[in-house]
């Protein structure tokens, strides 16, 4: 008596079942080989600090950086410019403002070499040579609008640039524009009316 067949009804055999099942269960530690055998780039050498020019208050700066250095870091821990103060280190505070190229920037999401070739203000550039103070850092002393001062320089250069961009007309304006730098303090009747005088004083209105 012959034995019974063990194809199914589809015609699909065991035996090919079997052999499917182990190539697909091998697939994934094949992948794996592949990618072992890939050229692999040791840390070390991502690591390896750059030569970063920066110009920074008008003073051209070159830093050894790690590509992933922000803007904030070279700023505080390798240009000495600590004015420029780290809140949060997450985009959320404007503590870190600066201007680049006279636009608004929070320096602590941007990596410093994207900033080469460009214009970087600081707290510390905005004083004229002769030491008398930007409107904007007097209006803030004229209005006392500061307790603590940790989110001053920050607020001050975020002023700056709200009166650049025309969106200092109002205070409803102001409060708006200025809503991402915080105030522990809570100085915002007094930062916008220093942001009121220097928008005045500088624009000779
Ligand atoms: S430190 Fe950059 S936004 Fe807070
Ligand atoms: S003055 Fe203290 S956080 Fe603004």
């Amino acid at each position: 008596m012959s034995q019974p067949s063990v194809a199914s009804n589809n015609g699909f055999s065991r035996r090919r079942f079997m052999a499917g099942t182990v190539s697909a269960a091998a697939a994934p530690l094949l992948a794996s080989t592949a990618q072992a055998e890939a050229p692999v780039i040791p840390q070390t050498k991502l690591r390896q600090p750059v030569v970063t020019s920066l110009r920074i208050n008008e003073q051209p700066y070159e830093l050894s950086l790690d590509t992933r250095t922000s803007l904030l870091d070279a700023l505080r821990d390798h240009a000495g410019l600590t004015g420029t103060k780290k809140g949060c280190d997450h985009g959320q505070c404007g503590a870190c403002t600066v201007l680049v190229d006279g636009k608004r920037v929070l320096s602590c999401l941007s990596f410093a070499v994207m900033n080469e070739g460009k214009d970087i203000t600081t707290v510390e550039g905005l004083a004229s040579s002769d030491g008398k103070l930007h409107p904007m850092q007097q209006a803030f002393i004229d209005h006392d609008a500061f307790q603590c001062g940790y989110c001053t320089p920050g607020q001050i250069l975020s002023a700056i640039g709200c009166v650049n961009e025309g969106h200092a007309e109002s205070e409803n304006d102001i409060r708006e524009y200025m809503s991402g730098n915080i105030c522990r303090c809570a100085a915002y009747p007094n930062i916008v009316a220093a942001i009121l005088q220097a928008r005045d004083e500088t624009k000779g209105a």
